[in-house]
C-alpha cells in the first residue's frame, strides 16, 4: 500500500507581484504534484496585512515578521519575493537556511550580493538554494547554464536582461520620442517603476549578469566588480544613426571569458538589425550563450510578470519536490572564486562615435587624425546635414581596437575646437 505524502508546506515571504502570482498558480494548478506529493501555502508575511489584494490571504497564517516565518515549524520551504540585498529578505533566507530549511527565490539582487556566503550556509545546512525566477522571469536561463551546460565550457554569456529597458529603446526607435518622454510614458502606463534608477541605470541587469556569470563560469557572483552603465544618456539620434548603419541599441549584459580574467559588464551596444539580440523588442528578455562544444544558443522569453515568475518558482519547488540537488553556483561553494571582473589590461572592442561638430573645413581630417595617432581605425562613416543648432552630426564605427586607445581618441576628439559636445561611444558588441 502506497503512503499519501503530506502537502510541501511553503512560507511565503512577500505578497507582491511575484508572491501573488504563487498564490494564483497553486489555486489554479491543484494537481501540481511533480513527484506525487503536492504543495499548500500555510503562512505568509508582507508588510502591510490589510492592503487589499488580487488574492484572498484569509486562509494563511498571516506574519508581520518575516524571519518568523522562515523559523515556524508548520512550514518545509521558504520562498522569499520580498527582494532587497539588505534587511528582511537576507535575514528571512539566512533563518530559514539555518533552521536547515530550502529556500526558493526570486532575489537576485540578494544572491549577487550574499550568493557566496548564502551558497555555504546552504550546503553546510545541506539544503537547497533555488534561484531560477531571480532571471529572466520564467525563461530558464538559470536552469540551462547550471544545468544542461554544465558539460560544457561556457565562454559568453550576453543578453538583455532588463525588460523596462528594452521597452523603452524599443519604444524610442519605434515612436521617434525621446528617452525622458518614453520614461515618462512608461511610468504613467505601469511599464516603469516610480524610482526607475535600479532598471534605467543597469544595476537590476548587473545582479543578473553577476548570477549568469556566476554560474556560466562556477564562480561566486561579484556584483561589486561588474561595471555597469546604464541606457540614461542614450540618445533618439544616436538610435537613428546605430540604425542607419546597420544596428539597434540594446542594453548589453555579458559576462565574458578573457584571457587573464573574465569582463562581467552591463552598457548599452551596438548589435547587428539581423541578430537575434536586436530581434528581441518590447519587454521581452533574451540570452545569447556561447560554448566551446555546443557552440551558440539563443533563449528568447518573458523576463518578469506575475504568471512567468511564479511558474519559475513552480519549477524550482519541482527540484526540491522530486529531490533534484545541484551546487547553488554549479560547484561547491569551498571552490567557489569571485567571478573575476577586473578589467583585464588589453581589452578590445569596435566601436561607435557620434560627434556634434560645428560646420567648417578640416574638422573631419582632425578627427580621423585622432583616431589615425591612437591607432584606431575607421570602418564606416556618415555625416548627416546640419541639425537647427547649426551643429553637424557625424558618427563612425572602428575596427576591432584596445578599448584604452579608442577612450584615448575620444578624449583628444573632445578636446578639438570644433567639436560641440564629448563625443557619445557606444561599443559595438562582440556577440
Ligand atoms: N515583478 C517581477 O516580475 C519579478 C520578476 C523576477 C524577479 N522578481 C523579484 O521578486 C522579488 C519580489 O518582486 P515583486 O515584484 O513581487 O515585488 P513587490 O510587488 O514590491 O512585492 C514585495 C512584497 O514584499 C513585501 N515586503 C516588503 N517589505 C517587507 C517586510 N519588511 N516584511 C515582510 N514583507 C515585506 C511587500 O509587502 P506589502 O505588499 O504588504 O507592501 C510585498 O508584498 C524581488 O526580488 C524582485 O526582484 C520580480
Amino acid at each position: 500500500m502506497t503512503r499519501l505524502q503530506p502537502p510541501l508546506r511553503v512560507g511565503l515571504a512577500g505578497v507582491g507581484v511575484v508572491g501573488q502570482g504563487l498564490v494564483k498558480f497553486l489555486a489554479a494548478s491543484p494537481d501540481f504534484a511533480p513527484a506525487g506529493r503536492t504543495v499548500v501555502i500555510t503562512g505568509v508575511s508582507g508588510r502591510r496585512r490589510d492592503l487589499k489584494r488580487d488574492v484572498d490571504l484569509g486562509p494563511y497564517t498571516w506574519f508581520d515578521d518575516a524571519v518568523a516565518l522562515a523559523k515556524s515549524p508548520d512550514i518545509d520551504v521558504l520562498v522569499e519575493v520580498i527582494g532587497g540585498a539588505e534587511g528582511v529578505a537576507r535575514e528571512a533566507v539566512e533563518a530559514a537556511i539555518q533552521a536547515s530549511k530550502p529556500v526558493v527565490t526570486a532575489n537576485k539582487a540578494l544572491l549577487a550580493v550574499h550568493g557566496h556566503r548564502l551558497a555555504e550556509m546552504a550546503e553546510a545546512q545541506g539544503v537547497p538554494l533555488l534561484f531560477e525566477a531571480a532571471v529572466m522571469g520564467g525563461t530558464p536561463a538559470v536552469k540551462m547554464l547550471r544545468e544542461g551546460l554544465v558539460g560544457d565550457d561556457v565562454t559568453q554569456v550576453a543578453g538583455i536582461l532588463n525588460g523596462t529597458c528594452n521597452f523603452i529603446l524599443s519604444e524610442m526607435e519605434r515612436s521617434g520620442k525621446s528617452f525622458a518622454d518614453v520614461l515618462a510614458d512608461a511610468q504613467a502606463r505601469g511599464f516603469a517603476e516610480a524610482d526607475p534608477t535600479t532598471d534605467i541605470g543597469g544595476f537590476d541587469a548587473g545582479h543578473k549578469i553577476a548570477l549568469l556569470g556566476a554560474i556560466a563560469f562556477g564562480a561566486s557572483p561579484n556584483f561589486a566588480g561588474v561595471e555597469i552603465e546604464g541606457i540614461e544618456k542614450v540618445e533618439l539620434i544616436d538610435i537613428r544613426l546605430a540604425h542607419d548603419l546597420g544596428y539597434r541599441i540594446k542594453l548589453i549584459a555579458e559576462a565574458r571569458r578573457e584571457a587573464g580574467g573574465a569582463t562581467v559588464r552591463v552598457s548599452p551596444a551596438l548589435v547587428p538589425l539581423d541578430h537575434p539580440l536586436a530581434q528581441a523588442g518590447g519587454a521581452l528578455n533574451a540570452l545569447f550563450i556561447e560554448g566551446a562544444r555546443i557552440g551558440r544558443i539563443f533563449l528568447q522569453g518573458a523576463g518578469a510578470g506575475a504568471g512567468p515568475t511564479a511558474a519559475a518558482v513552480a519549477a524550482d519547488l519541482a527540484d526540491l519536490l522530486t529531490g533534484a540537488r545541484r551546487p547553488v553556483f554549479q560547484q561547491s561553494a569551498a571552490r567557489l572564486r569571485p567571478l573575476s571582473a577586473e578589467r583585464t589590461a588589453n581589452r578590445s572592442t569596435a566601436a561607435f562615435l557620434r560627434m556634434m561638430v560645428k560646420d567648417r573645413p578640416g574638422v573631419i581630417a582632425a578627427v580621423t587624425d585622432a583616431l589615425a595617432r591612437a591607432e584606431v581605425s575607421i570602418d564606416s562613416f556618415l555625416q548627416r546635414s546640419a541639425q537647427n543648432s547649426g551643429l553637424v552630426p557625424i558618427v563612425l564605427t572602428t575596427h576591432v581596437a584596445s578599448e584604452n586607445a579608442i577612450a584615448h581618441a575620444v578624449e583628444q576628439i573632445a578636446a578639438l575646437d570644433a567639436v560641440a559636445e564629448t563625443p557619445r561611444l557606444i561599443r559595438i558588441a562582440k556577440i
